[in-house]
């Protein structure tokens, strides 16, 4: 008797054997693939080459029923079906079968070829141009300084002169950390929305004289677009000495630039105004494209504007003061500079959409290895 779940063999004839091996086989192949440790392997053997209770005893029963005429074909396609099955039993032999692709694959390495090379990464654009821009701020005797991206209110804005209620503020709106409201509003957290609350940071630590660059993420509730990213990354500065004046500044921001863009570049400084600087002022560079002459990229002006500065108001002095009396502003003076960085890197590079600097997408990035 066989088990129900191996195919009947009805007459003789070439189309039922062929149906009937192929389904017996399909089984035995169904089963061996399931067939994966050892135990697993001495099961199959047993249920199906078994000297006793073997299928392939069974089966051979049916063999030897064959008409006369008809044992010879029957026999063949036996002993085809046995030679198939018995060595993918054999636990040894059913190894050395299975990894075969990779054997094979092992047995044709050609170790004269050179290896797989693994690609080497790379500075992002982005993290380039802002170690770039330090990099020419240290050669000055700068320093590199670093805050936290979640501020309190005091130093985001207190402490750099923006009182509760300035109008300023509303230029640099922000994400707030939730549930805070039994706090003093001068101790709530928020994303800061530049990297100037690390001046106060660095003042309060060390005294005058200071010399420091500080790279980092900054978060603004501004709608993104082609320039525009509500999460964006600015360079810092801040020197604060006896007698530092507006030349200084001028002088410092000036060869900057030139190290930066090339020592064609010009600059010149428009009034502006920020809380924290007085008087304040925005730069900017002679069209890196055009040489001033006037294009698409600087609007026909001839001039880019590349960042914000000033001389740090004696008002943020003298806050920082009660904790670090050296920065007298009676005493000291000193001039702070802050830059986007997505602005230069685009222009740098001839990036049109800021969100590329963003996307991970390798197309673009190779393009800086
Ligand atoms: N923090 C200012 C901004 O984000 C830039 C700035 C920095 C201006 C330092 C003056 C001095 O807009």
């Amino acid at each position: 008797m066989q088990p129900a779940d191996l195919p009947e063999l009805k007459d003789y004839s070439p189309a039922s054997l062929d149906s009937y091996f192929g389904g017996i086989l399909a089984l035995f192949e169904k089963e061996a693939a399931a067939a994966g440790t050892p135990d697993e392997l001495e099961q199959l053997r047993i249920r199906w080459i078994g000297r006793k209770q073997g299928l392939l005893v069974g089966i051979s029963e049916d063999v030897k029923k064959a008409p006369a005429d008809q044992r010879r074909e029957v026999g063949k396609r036996f002993n085809a079906l046995k030679s198939a099955i018995e060595p993918r039993c054999d636990p040894e032999q059913a190894q050395a079968r299975t990894p075969s692709a990779a054997e094979s694959a092992a047995e044709s390495i050609d170790i004269t070829l050179p290896g797989t090379r693994r690609a080497l990464g790379a500075e992002h654009p982005l993290i380039r141009t802002m170690n770039e821009i330090v990099t020419v701020f240290a050669a000055m005797g700068y320093s590199v300084g670093l805050g936290p991206e979640v501020e309190t209110d005091y130093y985001n804005f207190e402490s750099l002169n923006f009182p509760p209620g300035h109008p300023a503020r509303d230029t640099q709106d922000t994400l707030v950390i939730a549930q805070q409201e039994r706090k003093p509003l001068r101790d709530r957290l928020l994303m800061r929305t530049h990297t100037s609350p690390v001046q106060i940071h660095t003042m309060e630590q060390q005294p005058p004289p200071l010399r420091i660059v500080i790279p980092g993420k900054v978060h603004r509730n501004d709608a993104a677009d082609a320039t525009h990213s509500p999460i964006f990354h600015q360079v810092e500065g801040l020197c604060v000495d006896t007698n530092i004046t507006f030349s200084d500044l001028k002088g410092t921001l000036d060869h900057a630039m030139k190290a930066f863009f090339g020592s064609s570049v010009k600059t010149r400084f428009f009034p502006s105004f920020f809380p924290f600087t007085e008087p304040s002022a925005d730069v900017q560079i002679s069209c890196i494209f055009c040489g001033g002459r006037g294009c698409r990229k600087c609007k026909q002006s001839g001039w880019i504007e590349l960042l914000g500065c000033g001389m740090v108001d004696p008002a943020v002095f003298g806050l920082v003061a009660r904790q670090q009396p050296a920065y007298d502003p009676k005493k000291i003076s000193g001039f702070a500079f802050g830059m986007g960085v997505e602005r230069i890197a685009m222009m740098k590079y001839g990036i049109g959409d800021i969100s590329q600097l963003y996307s991970g997408d390798m197309r673009f990035l190779e393009q800086f290895r």
